[in-house]
């Protein structure tokens, strides 16, 4: 991972008074709320102080989930990583609203309706209630939890999750995002996760977790999540990123849509294929929907081998009408982004 910078116009440092500017936040549903904000401010925290709940996590430079499109205005980008922000992106206008500071009055596209805003992450605590082992990589962690009514969350959002008998050296526990596969309709809480040797979550999952354990979850997080719209989606998952992507087609199968959906699904190994069945199901439940997936292992069995983009056809665009879903891997988005651009589509 390289640290990148963001832009910063002419001054550098913030006066002991610093200036205070407007910054607009337009929300995709047509809302715009306007704050002030300190040059020695960061936009998040200026919006937090102002009760309007932007799309945040990790609130350091390091997740994405605040992404914003800078429309007018100067600012610092502050520091994060390029995970976060590409620098592609940020060529393009895109800055990181937990990293920046205005250096002018701001307009921000923020990528969350204003209801979202709205919309507090709490803490849950819940209880196990099933450990499966999909595959040799995968797992399937479901949990419950005895307030479900009071956990709202949009098809595509995910949460944190303590991970037990950790510490992360300041004496809180480790802690791991995952996104809900399940609908938000469906009591139980179900997340996949891949497993990752060594890795802090995935130990706690093979050799120590059973039924009956306790988890502390924080959420619900992200701007990922399903648009109410009709327009064909074309819904594109490498590995476990395929669980927002169930989450979504759980609520179109609730709702009884008919919207056309195209999922292309991409792995690294036969191993990291799960929950095809579950697919197949949907395909014959819900109306719209189609899908297909790819192996990028050469030796794999699978009919297609290589990366999701091989399997994306003129047919799946309906001329550039598309609204377009992608999750998965960092690298796998930002090939995708690149094979949008290649192609003069819009992401
Ligand atoms: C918004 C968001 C949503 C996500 N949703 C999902 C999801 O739905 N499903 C999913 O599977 N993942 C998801 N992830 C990724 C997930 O949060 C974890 O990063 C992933 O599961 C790995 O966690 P872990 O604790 O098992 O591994 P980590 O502890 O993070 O370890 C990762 C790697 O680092 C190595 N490592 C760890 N500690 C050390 C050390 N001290 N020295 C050297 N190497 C070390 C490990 O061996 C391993 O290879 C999501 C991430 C984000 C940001
Ligand atoms: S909240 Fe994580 S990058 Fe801004």
């Amino acid at each position: 991972m390289t640290v990148t910078s963001g832009p910063a116009s002419g001054r550098t440092a913030a006066p002991a008074e610093a200036p205070t500017h407007r910054v607009a936040l337009a929300f995709e549903d047509g809302v715009t709320k306007f704050i002030d904000c300190r040059e020695d401010q960061t936009v998040a925290d200026a919006s937090y102080r102002q009760r309007i709940n932007i799309p945040l996590d990790c609130r350091d430079g390091a997740c994405g989930t605040c992404k914003a499109l800078c429309e007018s205005g100067d600012y610092d980008g502050g520091t994060y990583i390029d995970d976060a922000l590409s620098p592609a992106e940020s060529a393009d206008g895109y800055a990181l609203p937990c990293c920046m500071k205005p250096r002018s009055d701001l307009v921000l596209q923020i990528a969350a309706t204003s209801d979202v805003a709205k919309t507090q992450a709490a803490e849950f605590s819940a209880t196990v209630v099933g450990l499966e082992r999909l595959s040799p990589t995968t797992m399937r962690l479901s949990v419950e939890i005895p307030n479900r009514s009071e956990l709202a969350f949009l098809p595509g959002q995910y949460v944190n999750i303590d991970v037990p008998g950790t510490d992360d050296g300041s004496g809180s526990p480790v802690r791991r995002s995952y996104s809900f596969a399940n609908g938000p309709h469906e009591d139980t809480l179900v997340f996949l996760v891949k497993l990752t040797p060594g890795g802090a979550m995935s130990t706690y999952l093979t050799d120590r977790a059973s039924t009956g354990d306790l988890l502390t979850l924080r959420g619900p997080h992200g701007s990922f999540f399903l648009r109410e719209s009709m327009r064909p989606a074309l819904l594109l998952a490498g590995g476990t990123g395929l669980a927002p992507i169930l989450a979504i087609l759980r609520k179109l199968r609730h709702d009884g849509s008919a919207r056309r959906i195209h999922l292309i699904y991409g792995v690294s190994t036969d191993d990291d294929l799960v929950e095809t069945e579950t697919l197949d199901r949907m395909q014959s439940e819900v109306a719209g929907f189609t899908w297909d997936h790819c192996v990028s292992d050469p030796g794999s069995s699978a009919a297609n081998k290589g990366y999701v983009t091989s399997l994306i056809a003129p047919r799946h665009l309906y001329g550039g009408d598309v609204a377009t879903y992608l999750c998965g891997p960092p690298p796998m988005v930002e090939s995708v982004r690149r094979h949008f651009v290649e192609a003069g589509i819009e992401l």
